[in-house]
């Protein structure tokens, strides 16, 4: 019998047993992953030919709101920047492919995987900022506040669609979740355009934040996310890098597809304390 199956048989043997167990199981707690505080990001931007340019966020947000309607979300939230620095730089932007990132659509290809609008914030901090560790936390940052922010909260001037969205916090950084829950939310359907406009307000929504973000870097100001979820470094205690079960590599927020078994909420503190 495995480790995890011994959990479960010996939750099952002692379901039963009593509150006790439960104060038992408090006395093995183990201390939790700390929430991480924001902190000030050093980035040195080197010799790239990809330079940016100070943008206003609300002016940008704006355009990917217009670019939507050409290409979707990812392709707005791309051209949204990139249209602009081809203005003010020129070269190499002015040629840059901005048709590739229609594949971006609906959690890339209509997939449900990855939201389109995180995917092309990804994108340009991966255009602009050359160094891996910063590009990571940046991304991070912008993906944990979509999860935990009620969105959309951008508000145009011409609405594409007269429909005022109601906000809806994803809890996901997938497509499918994210729509689905606000679906659920607002009583629309998914191929309504009520549905469509939220995700074109979204678009400017993560537009406004990742440059916002970009700016911020560029002017040595940026601070990581105060953003923190709880629940998830609660998990990563045990099962992230520092932890001794270490078998994920996430983070994302756990609890749109895990819900803790019983054996689990149980025996996962002793057992954790006494394995290797
Ligand atoms: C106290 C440490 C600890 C914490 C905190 C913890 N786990 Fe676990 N988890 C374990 C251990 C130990 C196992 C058994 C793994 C093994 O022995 O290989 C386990 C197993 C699992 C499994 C597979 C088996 C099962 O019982 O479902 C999943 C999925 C899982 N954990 C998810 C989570 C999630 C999600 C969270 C946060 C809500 C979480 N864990 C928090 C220690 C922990
Ligand atoms: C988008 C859905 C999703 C999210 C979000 C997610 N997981 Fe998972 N996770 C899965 C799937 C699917 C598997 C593989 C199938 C399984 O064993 O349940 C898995 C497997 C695991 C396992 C191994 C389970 C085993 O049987 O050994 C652990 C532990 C785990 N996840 C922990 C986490 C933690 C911790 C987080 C949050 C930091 C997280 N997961 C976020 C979907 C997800």
């Amino acid at each position: 019998m495995d480790r995890r199956n011994a959990m479960k048989t010996a939750a099952g043997v002692i379901i039963g047993g009593g509150a006790g167990l439960f104060t038992l199981t408090h006395a093995f707690k183990p201390v939790g992953k700390s929430a991480e505080n924001p902190q000030k990001l050093d980035y040195k931007p080197d010799e790239s030919a990809w330079k940016y340019a100070r943008l206003d966020p609300i002016a940008t947000a704006g355009l990917a709101y217009n670019y939507y309607s050409e290409g979707s979300c990812m392709y707005a939230t791309v051209k949204g920047v990139v249209s602009q620095l081809a203005e003010i730089i020129g070269e190499p932007f002015t040629t840059f492919p901005l048709h590739l990132f229609k594949y971006g659509h609906g959690g890339v290809g209509g997939y449900g995987s990855v939201c389109g609008t995180l995917n092309g914030a990804a994108a340009l901090i991966g255009l602009l900022i050359t160094d891996k560790t910063v590009q990571d936390k940046m991304i991070a940052d912008v993906f944990r506040w979509y999860e935990k922010e009620p969105l959309p909260a951008f508000s145009p001037n011409t609405p594409a669609y007269d429909h005022n969205p109601v906000k809806s916090v994803s809890n996901s950084v997938l497509c499918h979740a994210s729509n689905t829950n606000w679906c659920k939310t607002a009583g629309f359907k998914v191929d309504s355009k009520e549905r469509k406009e939220r995700c074109r307000r979204m678009t400017a929504d993560v537009t406004m934040k990742v440059t916002t973000s970009l700016n911020e870097i560029f002017e040595n100001a940026y601070i990581t996310s105060v953003q923190t979820d709880e629940a998830m470094n609660t998990c990563l205690t045990c099962h992230g890098g520092e932890g001794k079960v270490n078998n994920t590599a996430v983070k994302m927020s756990c609890n749109p597809c895990h819900t803790e078994s019983v054996g689990h909420q149980i025996f996962a503190d002793i057992h954790y304390k006494v394995m290797e």
